[in-house]
């Protein structure tokens, strides 16, 4: 683009009529402060950027108006603390409405147990109106404007909204926008031979189209949906459905369909959804000859809409939903033309991966140098890091880190399956297989994080494990999220496959439901509660300090330096079941002082053995300052 043309503001002034000076001058400020990241987000990808942006920055105008004043406080307030989700007191949790309560007014009755455990972030797992059938566990929308009938109405989901901004608790939902259900009403008029409609989705009349992209597509689930398309006799086509075959992926190549996700991202915003999970956002490009993940315009795409949602709900943030490796990962926070301008929060995935290759393993070499390969990320971002998800574990382990450091990558990715699906010798997990993969032999994992470290299998170090686990992911300085339920150690569910939507699809094992009394009988909830207050009482944890993984002294020790203004915080990890050493240079390296440094885990200062080191028993933690 030569030069860039205005922003669009007489465009807005109807949609402005209504809304008092004040507020007309404050949209108008933000369009000119975000115009640019739009317009540039859209530039090369649309025939007409100009008007498709301003179609969204009307869109974005009528939002605002609408937006109700507690929110408008809210937008404000976040421009003050833009950090908020960066800070080491915030802790994120996540639940189905409808396992963890008893729908939406049912969570918002639950409300105080989230506040008595900390929580500030609540991510509830997809709640709007699903496909009638199976639906992916929410993730096949069949329409973006109504909650779920059982779970409550649109109207609930305000209230539970302003319920949990009272509690200071912002609320985390799905943005399903790979893919819709094929009972959406997009895809029913498609189906009825509405071209507009056929238009927001890619349908091939034969073979071979997606034959050549088959070539280089991956599977996601190659158990119960092999292949990328699917025959509809509607249609009388193929259409692309990357994951099940009633999920169909839509056109991100056509601006109508940016056009309707930005006006489904403002309404959901006006009933008071502050973080958008960006579901699957790595499989929105298509192009042939690549693995269609990942691809350029995915960022572009991204930062436009963020830049729309910054105009109209600037408490907005967005966290992407990229399970990708990562080289690829840094992308969703922001790199080059888009650094800081994509998402502000992004799944850590290769930590998660690698907390437990450590705990098959008893090594922490691989994860050192795979950790140690991940660019650095903007410094308003933060990672969301975790232990366990809803979702199954994938052997993310790249091949270069693996040989790296001496390892065959294949043989040490079927040792993590054999391991946690408890076939190996001396195992402790006991988790099960999802999709098994023949052509590539990749065999992912469901499971609980309990029954996965050992509890299930009455191994009397599991809790340590467990705790040792969540000291990681705490320690950090992103954003953990406790998966629902692990805070009680909750095992695999024995009843999982009871629904007979569910049968087949075995992570649901580790989707209980909340045992209400939810009293702890396994010493984890205690244990998680003194991380959580060392967690909030340590400044050295606020994400915008980076993490940093140094070489081990030991190979049974993790260790991870966050060198902040305050002072260096150095974390230790004994990923083992025996003692082992942290030589005390290793403190006095990175400018500790051994005789005056402070375990914020132990609460008190640390002993230096005789020999110079000080000792970690198994499966301990320490966080030094
Ligand atoms: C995400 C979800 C997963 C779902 C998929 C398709 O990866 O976490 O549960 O199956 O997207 O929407």
């Amino acid at each position: 683009m030569q030069s860039r043309p205005a922003a669009p503001l007489p465009a807005c002034a109807a949609a402005l009529a209504g809304a008092p000076a004040h507020r007309r001058e404050l949209f108008e400020d933000r369009v000119e402060r975000w115009w640019p990241d739009l317009l540039d987000g859209l530039d090369g990808i649309y025939p007409d950027p100009v008007a498709t942006a301003t179609r969204a920055v009307v869109s974005a105008a009528h939002a605002f108006t609408e937006r109700a004043d507690d929110l408008h406080r809210l937008d404000l307030r976040r421009g003050l603390r833009p950090d908020w989700f960066q800070q080491p007191s915030m802790l994120g949790y996540a639940a189905y409405a409808d396992r963890f309560a008893d729908g939406l007014a049912g969570v918002a009755e639950r409300s105080s147990y989230l506040s008595d455990l900390g929580v500030g972030y609540l991510h509830l797992m997809p709640l709007l109106e699903p496909r009638e059938g199976p639906n992916d566990g929410g993730y096949a929308v069949a329409d973006y404007r109504a909650v779920r009938k059982d779970l409550g109405t649109m109207d609930d989901l305000r209230t539970l909204t302003e319920v949990l901004r009272q509690r200071g608790i912002s609320l985390c939902l799905d943005l399903v926008l790979n893919h819709v259900a094929d009972q959406h009403e997009w895809a029913v008029r498609a189906r009825a031979g509405e071209q507009r409609y056929r238009d927001y989705f890619y349908v091939f009349g034969d073979r071979e189209v997606p034959d050549q992209y088959e070539r280089t597509l991956p599977e996601v689930f190659p158990d119960f949906a092999p292949g990328n398309f699917t025959w509809d006799d509607d249609l009388d086509g193929w259409v692309w459905t990357t994951f099940n075959a009633y999920q169909w992926d839509v056109a991100w190549s056509n601006p109508e369909v940016f056009c309707e996700y930005v006006d489904i991202v403002l309404e959901l915003a006006n009933h008071g959804v502050e973080v958008f999970r960006l579901d699957a956002i790595a499989f929105l490009w298509k192009r042939l000859g690549t693995t269609c993940q990942n691809q350029p315009e995915v960022h572009a795409l991204t930062q436009a809409l963020r830049a729309v949602a910054r105009m109209a709900c600037p408490a907005v943030v967005f966290k992407a939903e990229a399970i990708v490796g990562p080289q690829d990962l840094v992308h969703y926070l922001g790199k080059g033309r888009h650094h800081a301008k994509v998402s502000d929060l992004a799944y850590h995935n290769g930590l998660m991966v690698h907390i437990w290759s450590m705990l098959a393993s008893r090594d922490v070499r691989l994860a050192t140098h795979a950790l140690q390969q991940l660019p650095p990320v903007p410094a308003t971002t933060a990672w969301i890091t975790y232990v366990r998800c809803h979702d199954d574990i994938g052997w993310a382990v790249d091949d270069a880190d693996a040989r790296a450091v001496g390892l065959d990558p294949f043989a040490h990715r079927t040792f993590l399956a054999d391991f946690y699906s408890g076939e190996f010798p001396g195992s402790f997990a006991h988790g099960l297989v999802f999709q098994h993969n023949e052509e590539t032999g990749d065999r992912r994992i469901s499971g609980s994080l309990a029954s996965l470290a050992g509890l299930e299998a009455g191994d009397p170090l599991a809790v340590s494990r467990i705790l040792l686990a969540h000291a990681i992911v705490l320690g950090w300085g992103g954003l953990p999220v406790i998966w629902m339920g692990d805070e009680l150690g909750l095992l695999n569910d024995p009843d999982w496959a009871q629904e007979p939507a569910h049968a087949d699809d075995n992570r649901w094992v580790h989707r209980p439901r909340m045992p209400w009394p939810a009293r702890d009988t396994t010493g984890v909830d205690a244990g998680l509660r003194r991380l959580l207050a060392a967690r909030r009482s340590l400044e050295h944890l606020h994400a915008s300090v980076p993490a940093e993984v140094l070489a081990p002294s030991d190979p049974g020790v993790l260790l991870v330096l966050r060198d902040h203004p305050l002072g260096p915080m150095l974390g230790a990890y004994n990923m083992t079941d025996e003692h082992r050493p942290l030589p005390a240079e290793r403190l006095t390296d990175v400018g500790l002082d051994p005789a005056a440094c402070v375990d914020h885990l132990g609460g008190g200062p640390v002993t230096v053995h005789d020999d110079g080191r000080v000792w970690l028993p198994p499966y301990t933690a320490l966080w030094l300052t």
